[in-house]
């Protein structure tokens, strides 16, 4: 009766009176501890979060989620753990560590416990198609998480941020804020294991190519780029040709030597006041210390996504120019309510489709915001995502 009432309570709309139990400080403080916690673990996938057995036995709600290395997911999981906990559901969160085998094991490992509903970004769209089908042959009801599984029908829905829009604004920033023509733009994107890497790219591209066609930009770290530009619509594979030559493979360290060895081959008329499109926080972080650190470098914009707290630092310290804040506390919680209305039997509320090269899968898609020095204030503080305490320097 608990979780029906709560389930009616999530579709009625009250999520956000819900959520405002877990704000600012659940974000930020559990990434912190969950941060120590991963330094103690030991065994990659071990588990980060088990709640009370309930009355019927098992783990309920199932959550496997990519890495504990790059803080966005550390925010993920904590808000599934608080609303997940707080409705009195049984669940666990288990992290893959960049590896499709530990992914595997672990989504064996939950339908064991005897999961009725998967929760899971996948690391890779398409290995990860066997583990769902798995747990689709052992009753479970799926739903992909932030990435889509490709080309399976194992998927039941999928939960996701506007990822075209994240790109399109990443894209756009750098028009708006270039100075003068000709105007050197690096390009790096996410991994090509990962269907929104593609996705974040498209919505760049769709702004950004026109403006190197017209001469503002002029495309600096990328021959197969720069042989696109006028080329029309893009195939997946003209795509991962790009990617290929642009990818951070979602990982500080090869953004960083990926950033130092386009600054090594780059010509004087390469450098100066230059452009970057990054794609998230933390690859900007390293691709912009290391633009930073060129002495022939003398300005640089960057853009990031997913508002972590490092890159929200950097933003208010001018290190950073942008970050697209992608609430996770909304993602989450799409992810509970469509979880919940499994369990009892009701309708899942959708709101769009996504194809995934097999089948189109029902979706729930969620609004980005933009965040810039000027709103940190009101989209990340007032929103209580963030408390004032954890910055320095904001005014
Ligand atoms: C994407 C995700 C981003 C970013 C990236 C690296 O799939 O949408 O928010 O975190 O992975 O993990």
């Amino acid at each position: 009766m608990k979780k029906r009432l709560l389930s009616l309570f999530l579709t009625m709309g009250l999520t956000a009176s819900l959520l405002a139990g877990c704000g600012s400080n659940d974000a930020g403080n559990a990434g912190d501890s969950n941060t120590d916690a991963a330094k103690e673990e030991t065994a990659e996938n071990a588990d980060s979060s088990e709640a009370e057995s309930s009355d019927e036995g098992g783990i309920q709600v199932g959550i496997v989620l990519p890495t504990k290395d790059e803080p966005r997911w550390l925010q993920d999981q904590a808000q599934f753990e608080a609303i997940l906990g707080d409705a009195g559901f049984t669940n666990q969160v288990l992290f893959s560590q960049g590896s499709s085998a530990t992914e595997k094991t672990n989504v064996e490992t939950l339908i064991s416990k005897g999961i009725k509903v998967l929760i899971i970004c996948p690391q890779d769209a398409t290995a990860a198609a066997a583990a769902v089908e798995e747990a689709k042959a052992a009753g479970v009801t799926v739903i992909s998480y932030d990435r889509l599984i490709t080309d399976t029908e194992a998927v039941d829905y999928y939960t996701t941020f506007d990822s075209f829009s994240v790109g399109v604004a990443q894209g756009q920033y750098l028009i708006d804020n270039a100075k003068g023509t000709g105007v050197p733009l690096y390009i790096y994107t996410g991994a090509a294991t990962d269907n929104n890497a593609f996705i974040f790219f498209e919505g760049a591209w769709s702004v950004l190519e026109p403006k190197v066609k017209d001469g503002t930009f002029v495309i600096a770290n990328s021959e197969k780029a720069a042989g696109f530009v006028g080329a029309g619509e893009l195939s997946r594979d003209d795509e991962g040709e790009i990617l290929g030559q642009t990818t951070t493979n979602w990982d500080f360290d090869t953004a960083k030597k990926l950033a130092e060895a386009n600054l090594t081959a780059a010509s004087a008329e390469q450098k100066g006041d230059v452009a970057i499109l990054a794609p998230n926080d933390g690859t900007a972080r390293a691709i912009a210390d290391t633009f930073a650190a060129d002495a022939d470098i003398k300005s640089y914009i960057i853009t990031g996504q997913d508002s972590e707290q490092a890159s929200v630092q950097y933003v208010i310290d001018g290190k950073q120019s942008m970050t697209v804040f992608k609430d996770t506390r909304t993602l989450a919680a799409d992810s509970v309510a469509m979880a919940l209305a499994v369990l009892n039997g009701e309708e899942v509320e959708t709101t769009t489709t996504y194809n995934n090269g097999k089948i189109d899968v029902p979706a729930k898609q969620t609004d980005i915001v933009v965040v810039t020095k000027d709103n940190v204030q009101s989209a990340l503080i007032d929103s209580e995502y963030y408390s004032a305490s954890d910055f320095t320097g904001l005014e």
